[in-house]
């Protein structure tokens, strides 16, 4: 039994499925909230332009907190959502591109979200 505690000790130490899912920081969840707001508004039109920048503006933050941790998930995710609004804030009237980029925004979610994101419950999320 002590043995076969051990084996399963080391194999935590080299497996990062071993570790625990982490409580996110408010600031997190404050990102979060505040990215799930502007994509909200920019579907319905409502003051596209400055949604978009202020979405980039949080992206940036969002992607200085992962920095530091080593995933190009991470990465990738938060530059390709950047891209998608950056395109949305100079988009002007133009609802087909608006569109598309809402696309390219999404991915950058779905990406880091998939990779990243534990639901607990309908209000909880840690980050893995
Ligand atoms: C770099 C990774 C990453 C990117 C990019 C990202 N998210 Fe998240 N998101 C997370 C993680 C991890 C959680 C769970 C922890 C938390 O809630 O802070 C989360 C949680 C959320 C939540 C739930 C917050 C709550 O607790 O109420 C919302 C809403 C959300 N994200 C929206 C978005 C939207 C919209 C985008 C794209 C514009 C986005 N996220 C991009 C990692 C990311």
């Amino acid at each position: 039994m002590k043995a076969l505690k051990l084996t399963f000790a080391a194999l935590c130490l080299t497996a990062a499925m071993c570790q625990a899912d982490e409580v996110p920081p408010p600031e997190h969840v404050k990102w979060m909230k505040d990215l799930g707001a502007q994509m909200g508004a920019i579907r319905k039109g409502a003051d596209v332009e400055k949604n978009a920048t202020d979405m980039q503006a949080t992206l940036k933050l969002v992607g200085a907190w992962w920095k530091g941790r080593n995933s190009e998930v991470a990465m990738n995710s938060c530059r390709e959502s950047f891209k998608g609004a950056a395109a949305i804030a100079k988009a002007g009237d133009d609802k087909a591109a608006i569109a598309a980029e809402m696309k390219l925004v999404g991915a950058g979610c779905k990406g880091c979200h998939d990779a990243h994101r534990v639901k607990i419950s309908d209000t909880e999320n840690k980050i893995k």
